[in-house]
């Protein structure tokens, strides 16, 4: 090869790496601008930056004046607190003994009464109010506690609550006698699973069905059948939703593993359109209908009220036009477009989302309430993506069994679900359903609004969810007042009350009126005192919140070098407990939010 042939291939080459590096680089940009632009949208930057935070906690004083309240706004809900906390004792007093040795017990106890409100308040209030989830019996629409009090059910057993316990409870003593001559033998089928995989065919309206245990594993079964049959590894979630907490479905915060193989695009937008039209790296796009509420944010928890913000507002004839667009680019591109139903499956329509937004998907997971009150998971869809192996390659399948799938006493309780389903009592809970849960909504909004309260409630049907048309740092306040008065939240508190069918006029009229009490007494405490709206927006708070947590860094790091320099100068004193110097301000630090050491910081 002469001279000139060898400079030709080597420019050649060049022009080639040159064009391949910039089609690579804006695809790479492309997804940078599809990723919404908060936090939620960057799962990678918000686990570094969590990793960053401190934990520090208010003592008695600045508990009650961390937004700068003057001193009878502090005195006033100093007392507000006292009183509850006072309530509390003397109502919940065997609930509370009983929590305190349970939560030795329970890690999982331990992590949702950390997480109950901003960590900031949390060991305050969690030795002062404590809420415990032990309950003792349900009816209607009522649940009981172990020391007989009785409350409302708003928390709905995380969806699964939806025709009221009654119906669950006959739904279990009914199908475990179907099956009671098998028992629990597992790995054969009881053959009511035969009814059960018609009925669930007929209502997804796809192909093939396979039962799970959980709604977690129903969506990994999901995603790992859309990976072998594309041949593709990546799965797109939109920002802010929850597929259940296997790890690939969950990155960032939460996660402790890097989720390589998912890319968290913005929700209803155009951006993420075009990634899904251009990468060829894309098994499947999961969408969980229950973000139509509140588009690329995550579960609105009340711990994350930190500056008192929470959106939400629900467009259906919106969302079903993304859905479709969606199923569109999904055909075009041969990617698997799989409707996570776990949550709103049933709950919106008999027929589920597919009906209620009219967009079909190819693999639809369910879970949930279909279990008819027992654990349950279950993936339907087209045939083509439900074959776990190949006719041609015998060796290459696409494996997953459980143990406890299709457990007889599971199946037995969904066959009685699913023929509930179909009686006139139960489809008459389906009439009006929208209209009924909107009225509702708008009353209470209504009486809210005429009462100056600073809270509306914003719904996707049953589904509700609490925000604050005021920024303030205590909105998380308001479950504990809300809880007094006999209604019981999930641990996520006012972020999500989740309403069963059964609810009668009746009793959501004296949901109403419990909610309002609730929120006047939260109101005459003093807790949404704002000095000035308009001067005190929520970038104040967020700027205060930031300041805290310099200030602690910079309080750190002086400790950690007046420490270097004693070390030094002295011989090496040890503190049998490590814990902050003497005379340290109690919203020192004392450890990191992943590792907290307990301070006790004494009495109210
Ligand atoms: C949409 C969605 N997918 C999956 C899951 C996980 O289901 P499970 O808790 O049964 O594992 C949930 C649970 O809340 C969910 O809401």
């Amino acid at each position: 090869m002469d001279s000139h042939a060898l400079t030709y291939l080597f420019a050649s080459l060049g022009t080639a790496a040159t064009a391949a590096a910039l089609v690579k680089l804006g695809q790479r940009l492309q997804l940078s601008r599809a990723k919404h632009a908060s936090l939620a949208g960057h799962p990678r930057w918000a686990k570094r930056i969590a990793g960053l935070i401190p934990f520090y906690e208010f003592d008695a004083e600045r508990f009650f004046s961390s937004d700068g309240a003057p001193g009878d706004v502090a005195a006033r809900r100093r007392a507000g607190f006292e009183t509850l906390a006072q309530q509390y004792r003397d109502r919940f007093g065997r609930t509370i003994a009983l929590n305190v040795d349970l939560r030795e017990a329970l890690s999982d106890l331990q992590f949702t009464e950390a997480y109950r409100v901003p960590y900031q308040y949390s060991r305050r209030v969690r030795e002062h109010l404590g809420s415990s989830p032990l309950l003792q019996s349900s009816c209607g629409v009522e649940v009981s506690d172990i020391d007989g009090n009785q409350f409302y059910d708003l928390a709905g057993s995380y969806g699964v609550n939806l025709f009221g316990y009654d119906f669950y409870k006959r739904c279990i003593e009914r199908g475990a006698a179907r099956v009671a001559e098998l028992g629990p033998v597992l790995g054969a089928y009881h053959p009511v699973i035969a009814y059960n995989a018609r009925r669930l065919r007929e209502i997804s309206r796809l192909d093939e069905v396979s039962f799970h245990m959980s709604g977690t594993e129903a969506v990994m079964q999901a995603v790992g059948l859309a990976r072998y049959h594309t041949g593709r590894r990546k799965v797109v979630r939109f920002c802010g939703a929850y597929h259940g907490w296997w790890g690939d479905v969950q990155p960032g915060i939460g996660n402790p593993a890097p989720a390589a193989d998912s890319y968290t695009l913005a929700d209803m937008s155009e951006a993420s359109l075009r990634v899904l039209r251009r990468r060829r790296d894309i098994a499947c796009v999961l969408v969980n209908p229950l973000q139509a509420l509140h588009p690329n944010a995550s579960a609105p928890a009340d711990s994350a009220l930190v500056d008192g913000a929470r959106r939400a507002c629900f467009q259906r004839t919106a969302y079903a036009d993304w859905l479709r667009r969606l199923r569109e680019v999904c055909t075009e591109r041969g990617i698997a477009l799989i409707f996570d139903e776990v949550f709103v499956g049933f709950r919106l329509a008999p027929g589920g989302a597919q009906d209620y937004f009219g967009v079909r998907a190819d693999l639809v997971t369910y879970g949930k309430t279909l279990g008819g009150g027992l654990p349950v998971g279950v993936v339907c869809g087209r045939r083509h993506f439900m074959r776990r192996f190949r006719q041609d390659r015998p060796a290459d399948v696409c494996f997953a069994r459980g143990t406890f799938n299709s457990h007889p006493y599971v199946m037995g309780a969904m066959c009685e679900f699913l023929e509930q389903l179909e009686t006139p009592a139960v489809q008459a809970l389906y009439a009006n359903l929208e209209q009924t849960w909107n009225d509702r909504a708008n009353a209470l909004n209504q009486r809210l609004a005429d009462g100056g309260l600073p809270l509306r409630v914003a719904n996707l049907s049953s589904i509700w969810t609490v925000y604050y048309t005021e920024p303030s740092r205590y909105h998380w306040m308001l479950q504990y007042y809300l809880r007094s008065q006999g209604l019981a939240l999930s641990w996520v508190g006012t972020g999500r009350l989740i309403f069963s069918l059964n609810y009668a006029e009746a009793d959501f009229a004296a949901v109403a009126d419990r909610f309002v009490a609730a929120a006047q007494a939260m109101r005459r405490d003093g807790w949404w005192w704002v000095a000035d709206p308009s001067t005190q927006p929520r970038t104040n708070i967020k700027r205060q919140v930031l300041k805290e947590i310099l200030q602690h860094w910079s309080r750190r790091l002086l400790s950690v070098a007046t420490a270097n320099k004693s070390m030094r100068g002295t011989a090496p004193a040890c503190t049998p407990t490590g814990g902050p110097p003497q005379g340290a301000r109690s919203e020192a630090i004392v450890g990191s939010i992943s590792s907290p050491r307990s301070r006790n910081t004494g009495d109210l």
